[in-house]
This record gives structure tokens, C-alpha cells and sequence, in this order.
């Protein structure tokens, strides 16, 4: 692994690439690319060539943000008709006492609850039909959930259930639910997956070791109630594996196929939450005002990739997730290195204002040479790499027990994911794989 000691620190790359004189960078932008991957390195400009207007279409969810805030999700509930809400949690959340706050104020409005805590992170498909169950037997009308992204996605496929029946692994894909489904309010008590806001359900199917992806305009909650006080009790390791989550989204959001204007908006905002106060709230736990910039970050990155969809990395990441049942923003941020210098090697302007979001020091103009292009992608993917590094993040798959022998399988069942289809660089089985060995 070469990863760590490649990394060319700010001042370093930006040496090289000030020494770069006007007139170079204007002999250089003579060639004219002839297609993203045919360009070659070094030389040419990178045009700010305004993007043709393209159709763009966003959806959200109704949103209540603000510490304080656990109260209006029993407020939204009683809005949306709940008389006998399932509240869908976990052991974890029960143990830090927020699911036991909800169902007092649900009590209050009226609402008389039943609390389901049968889900284990990265939630699996039997549990999904157990929570089912639960909904059905006691009658329930609403979806409430309070928890991580593993609550929040056991939560919305008890609601596709609910609405269509069926097995939850036979819904894998894009829009293959027919019938309405049961109204959701969810409360993300982690700041990373942005799963309150999406319309992505995430699941382990337990016959194939691997996770699925469930995709659908139909699975955007009706409201998200973001109260950042929810994550002063999250474990140091969670924070730091959901806070790279979400500057995963935000970086896969910003140069994936399907990016709109008003996708990049949040996804820029969010990598340039998380380089800015991720850290802080590891150093400062308790700090509101760090954790709320997290919580809006994780929010903010949610809504970029919900719209835009994600790539590569997510698509490698489900597979680790499934065959290893190991946290995925962990997952994620040894891939995302890896992932940010396999697409910028096509094409690297889009990199760029995601290294200024992180706080790339080079002076960018409203077009820059291709050198620079690729000092600051290369940048970004370091400065990912040690803000990994600052969390205590593995540097390798291998660390957390992804072998050799793993890699046909898993590169085989990523050409799979819906995620890898947004990928701005065309990636065949081979690249994957040899992806994954550099992971290694
Ligand atoms: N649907 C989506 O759009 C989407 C997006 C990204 C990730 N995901 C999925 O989300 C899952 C990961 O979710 P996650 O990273 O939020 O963690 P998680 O929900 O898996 O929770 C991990 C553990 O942390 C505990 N925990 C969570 N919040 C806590 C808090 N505030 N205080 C104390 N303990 C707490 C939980 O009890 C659990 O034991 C994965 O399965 C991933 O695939 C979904
Ligand atoms: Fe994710």
C-alpha cells in the first residue's frame, strides 16, 4: 500500500504546480482533448465551459431541523393520520434512552405506539419480515423510526411491505413497487447516511452475503426531523465512519452522471461541512454547534445523492458491507481514495471545486490548466485519506478481513449495483478488480 506515503500535502503540491508559468498553461491548452479518456495528463485546460441546461428534477422530503426539534416527529405523525404508529428503533438508540423520549411525546399527542427494535446494523432481510409482522399484528397505520441508517432503511422496507407485500429481496432495483405504501417519518440519530431523506432502502439479502439496493421515488419518507442532539451520544467510531458516509455521498453526488445544479449545491456544501467540523466533533463530543454543522452536512449530502445517485465507491462498499457485516462509512473511506484517482484519471475538472470545498489552497480561476486540475484531484484524495487516517480508519480492506480470494466475487457482484451506473468513468469487472487489490 502506497496510499499514505504518496501523500503530497498541500504546500508540496501546490509548489509544483505555482511554478507553472502563464505561458505554459497557454501552450498547453493547444491541444485540444480529444475525448475524456483519450486526454492526456498534463496537458490542456480544463474548460469552465458553462453544461448545457439539462432537465433536472429533485425530490425532499418535508424537513424540521434544529437541536430540540425529537418533539415534531410525534407533531408530524399525528399530521399524517397516526393513530397506532409503529416506532421502529434499536437496541443502541433504546440504551441511549432518545426511542423512550419519541414515544412519551407520541403518547402526548394522542398516539398510542408500538415500539419495534429487532434491527442489527446493516439490517438484514429476515428482520425486515419480522418488522412486518410486528406492523401487521398490531394494526399500525404510520412508520415512525428513530435510529441510524439501518433503523431508517428497516423502517422503509417494513412500509413497502406494508404497501405491497412480498419478499423484501424481490424488490431489488429501480421502481419495482406498484402499490402505495404506509406514510414515514424518520429521525437520523447518526450524521452520515442522509437514508431520512432518500429514496434508497439498503439490505442485506442473508442467501447471497450481499447487500441490495431498493430504489425508489416512492420510498422518500413524508418528513425527516433532523435534531442534532441525537448525536452527542453516538460512539467515537460511529461518528467518524458516518461522518466519512456523508463526504462519500457528497463527492459521489458532485461528479456522478446524473449531478444537476441543484444536486452539486448540496453535495459541495456537505464535503465542505465535513472537512470542516468532522474533526472538531471528535475533539469536542459534546459541542452543539460542531455537531449541528454535521447533522445539516449529513442532510445536505443525503439530498445530493438521493437525486443524483452515487457511484463506484458505493457500489464496491455494499458488497464489503454484505459478505463482512462491518460498518459501512468505515468501508467507504478506505475505498473513496482509490475511487476519487481511478475517475480523475479520466477526467479531472470536476475535482476540482470538491478540493476547494475541502480547502485546496491552490488559486483556481474560472478555468485552470489540466496540471492543476490533476494537483488538486490528487489533493482531494489525500486529504480524504487523512482525514481517514485523522479518525483512525483502517488504510487497507485486508486490515478488516477482505482477502484476495474475495476479490472475483465482489468485483462480479458490484458490476451488479444500481450505484455503479452514475460512476463518471466507465468501469468494467477488470477495473473493479484491480480497484479492490489496490484497497487491499
Ligand atoms: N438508505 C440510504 O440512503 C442509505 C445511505 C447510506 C447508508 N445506508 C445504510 O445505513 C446503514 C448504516 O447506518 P449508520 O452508519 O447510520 O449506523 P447504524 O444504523 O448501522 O447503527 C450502528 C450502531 O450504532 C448505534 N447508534 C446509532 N445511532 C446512535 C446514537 N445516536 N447513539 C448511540 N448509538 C447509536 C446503533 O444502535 C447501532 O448499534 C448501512 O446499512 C448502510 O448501507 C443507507
Ligand atoms: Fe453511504
Amino acid at each position: 500500500m502506497v496510499l499514505v506515503d504518496s501523500v503530497t500535502r498541500a504546500g508540496q503540491s501546490m509548489v509544483t504546480c505555482g511554478r507553472r508559468s502563464r505561458e505554459e498553461d497557454t501552450a498547453a491548452a493547444g491541444s485540444a482533448p480529444r475525448s475524456r479518456s483519450e486526454r492526456p495528463r498534463g496537458a490542456g485546460h480544463v474548460a469552465s465551459v458553462p453544461e448545457s441546461p439539462r432537465l433536472a428534477k429533485f425530490h425532499v422530503p418535508e424537513i424540521v431541523f434544529g437541536p430540540g426539534s425529537l418533539v415534531e416527529a410525534a407533531h408530524a405523525a399525528a399530521r399524517l393520520g397516526a393513530r397506532r404508529p409503529l416506532l421502529v428503533t434499536d437496541d443502541g438508540l433504546l440504551a441511549a434512552g432518545w426511542p423512550q423520549q419519541l414515544l412519551a411525546h407520541l403518547a402526548d399527542g394522542g398516539m398510542d405506539a408500538t415500539v419495534w427494535s429487532g434491527v442489527t446494523p446493516n439490517p438484514k432481510d429476515h428482520e425486515i419480515a419480522a418488522g412486518h409482522e410486528a406492523y401487521r399484528a398490531a394494526g399500525c397505520d404510520v412508520l415512525v423510526a428513530v435510529g441510524g441508517g439501518s433503523v431508517i432503511d428497516a423502517a422503509t422496507g417494513i412500509a413497502l411491505l406494508a404497501g405491497n407485500g412480498g419478499l423484501i429481496t424481490d424488490f431489488e432495483g429501480i421502481d419495482r413497487m406498484v402499490a402505495p405504501i404506509p406514510p414515514m417519518v424518520m429521525v437520523p440519530a447518526t450524521s452520515g447516511t442522509g437514508a431520512d431523506v432518500s429514496q434508497f432502502c439498503i439490505v442485506t439479502d442473508t442467501l447471497r452475503n450481499t447487500k441490495i439496493t431498493i430504489l425508489g421515488r416512492a420510498l422518500v419518507p413524508d418528513v425527516s426531523v433532523v435534531d442534532p442532539h441525537l448525536l452527542t451520544t453516538m460512539p467515537d467510531w460511529l461518528n467518524a465512519a458516518t461522518g466519512l458516509d456523508a463526504l462519500t455521498h457528497g463527492i459521489e453526488a458532485y461528479v456522478s452522471r446524473a449531478h444537476n445544479p441543484l444536486t452539486d449545491h448540496h453535495a459541495l456544501q456537505a464535503i465542505s461541512l465535513v472537512g470542516g467540523h468532522l474533526e472538531r466533533t471528535m475533539d469536542h463530543p459534546r459541542e452543539q454547534e460542531s455537531r449541528t454543522h454535521m447533522a445539516q452536512a449529513a442532510l445536505e449530502a443525503g439530498l445530493a445523492f438521493t437525486n443524483a445517485i452515487l457511484g463506484a465507491a458505493h457500489a464496491m462498499s455494499h458488497q464489503v458491507g454484505g459478505l463482512l457485516d462491518l460498518p459501512h462509512g468505515v468501508i467507504n473511506g478506505i475505498l473513496l481514495p482509490h475511487v476519487v484517482r481511478f475517475n480523475a484519471a479520466s477526467d479531472p475538472a470536476r475535482f476540482v471545486p470538491i478540493a476547494q470545498a475541502l480547502g485546496f489552497p491552490g488559486e483556481v480561476g474560472r478555468s485552470c490548466s489540466q496540471a492543476l486540475a490533476e494537483d488538486a484531484a490528487e489533493w482531494a484524495a489525500c486529504e480524504v485519506r487523512r482525514l481517514a487516517d485523522e479518525l483512525g480508519v483502517p488504510k487497507a480492506l485486508s486490515e478488516i478481513g477482505v482477502t484476495e480470494a474475495d476479490v472475483p466475487t465482489l468485483s462480479a457482484m458490484t458490476m451488479a449495483d444500481a450505484c455503479l451506473s452514475t460512476n463518471p468513468r466507465e468501469a468494467d469487472q477488470a477495473d473493479i478488480a484491480a480497484l479492490f487489490r489496490q484497497a487491499l
